[in-house]
């Protein structure tokens, strides 16, 4: 089958190096890719955030199946519009999107549908906001409700702070603090049911200790030791299927990967958030470990025909993300690269790069994932830190204590 991947970051490096091992995709392009995808995929410039360009290029290349990475295109439709054309879509719908698109949304389908998550607030004025904060007390919770890549959450024990971000929004969700570690699980949809990946751990703050501002991610591994026995089971059956279930009532069938962001807490896991696509960069660590041929896996969710649960091979995998001087600010952008050449059990996922002068410059915030693997977390870190050191970007930096 013919694929066309669009995005342009390590997630989509991710997935276009696992379409590329599938022995079923025999022409893999991506739109507008990185000079990391470059390496095993024929690029393309497109918009992705229009709809109408995204359709006529899968259209013009006669493909099979188009995936779509980030959240922007999706919310903006893309996936409509390829649908549309009659070529099959992997990515929900635009509305099916504002699972992750809005917040209010989301927690208004958790409320129909029953799934655990924090108790939550929407709020519009200054006013309502400090009522939500004084209902729920410190650590105070508060979310952008619009797309924020990550970055619209502030969680502090500081009122002002806390007032302060809601002000700067025009809408936000105040909720409850939820307590425990946090988990990330990717169900691939259908339309009309789900099947789990594996268990993932991301760390999202940006400096050692989970100190400093949140980030997209950076690092991950998997799977998780530690995860009680059959969470991935629990989770399937409280959120999982309850969340498509309510979604298709609604005339809104979700094809594509439903992203659970999960607190375990005493209570049981309860969902911090949804996105509507592959986690970043959760997908390096769980595409490693993936044994199911990720194009059959992709083309059934588009087609409605999902089989048996995809299998995981023994092992364990970790990513560390190399971050640009100032990151997640204002990241400096146009520094040289160097030593990205694998190893025996490491490799290197081009994020935020662009080619200049026939060099690999940076050129994004978070610049590369390094993924290590392993039979076990030990020598899957080691491996991974191992090429993380030959590394070379003037004023980069990243966690050493990711996977511990
Ligand atoms: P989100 O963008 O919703 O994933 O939020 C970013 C990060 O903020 C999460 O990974 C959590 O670490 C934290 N966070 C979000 N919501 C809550 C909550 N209700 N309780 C505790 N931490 C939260
Ligand atoms: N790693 C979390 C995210 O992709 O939002």
């Amino acid at each position: 089958m013919r694929v066309l991947v669009i995005g342009s970051g390590g997630r989509e490096h991710a997935l276009c190096r696992s379409l590329k091992l599938d022995p079923q995709v025999g022409e893999l392009h991506c739109a507008p890719g990185n000079p990391g995808i470059e390496e095993v995929a024929r690029l393309h410039a497109v918009d992705p955030l229009d709809p109408e360009e995204v359709a006529a290029l899968a259209r013009r290349l006669e493909v099979d199946l188009v995936v779509v990475g980030p959240e922007a295109p999706l919310v903006a439709g893309v996936a409509d519009a390829v649908r549309e054309a009659g070529i099959a879509c992997f990515g929900p719908s635009g509305q099916a999107a504002m699972i992750e698109g809005s917040k209010a949304f989301a927690k208004e389908v958790m409320r129909a549908a029953g799934v655990p998550t924090a108790e939550a607030r929407v709020c519009r004025t200054p006013e309502q906001a400090a009522a939500a904060l004084a209902e729920f007390g410190a650590p105070y919770v508060v979310k952008d409700d619009g797309l924020a890549a990550g970055k619209g959450v502030v969680v502090t024990d500081d009122r002002e702070t806390a007032l302060a971000h809601a002000a700067a929004c025009e809408q936000v969700v105040v909720e409850e603090f939820l307590d425990g570690p946090e988990v990330s699980l990717f169900a691939l949809c259908d339309g009309s049911t789900a099947v789990p990946l594996q268990p993932a751990q991301d760390f999202k703050r940006a400096y050692d200790g989970d100190r400093g501002p949140n980030t997209g991610g950076m690092g991950a591994y998997t799977p998780l030791p530690w995860a009680p026995e059959g969470l991935t089971e629990q989770v399937m059956r409280e959120i999982v299927h309850p969340t498509i279930g309510e979604l298709s009532r609604r005339g809104l069938p979700f094809q594509g990967v439903l992203f659970v962001g999960l607190a375990l807490t005493s209570k049981g896991p309860k969902v911090i958030e949804f996105n509507a696509r592959f986690g970043d960069p959760e997908t390096q660590v769980l595409l490693d470990r993936l044994e199911t041929p990720l194009g059959g896996l992709l083309m059934a969710c588009a087609t409605g025909e999902l089989g048996p649960d995809p299998v995981f091979g023994g092992g364990s995998a970790v990513t560390v993300v190399i971050a640009a001087e100032n990151y997640p600010d204002s990241p400096v952008k146009g520094d040289v690269i160097s030593g990205l050449d694998s190893t025996a059990n490491a490799y290197v996922i081009h994020a935020g790069t662009a080619r200049s002068d026939g060099e690999i410059v940076s050129a994004g915030g978070r610049v590369l994932s390094v993924v290590g693997n392993g039979p076990d977390q030990e020598s899957a870190r080691r491996n991974a830190y191992e090429l993380v050191s030959r590394i070379q970007l003037r004023g980069s930096f990243y966690r050493t204590d990711i996977a511990p």
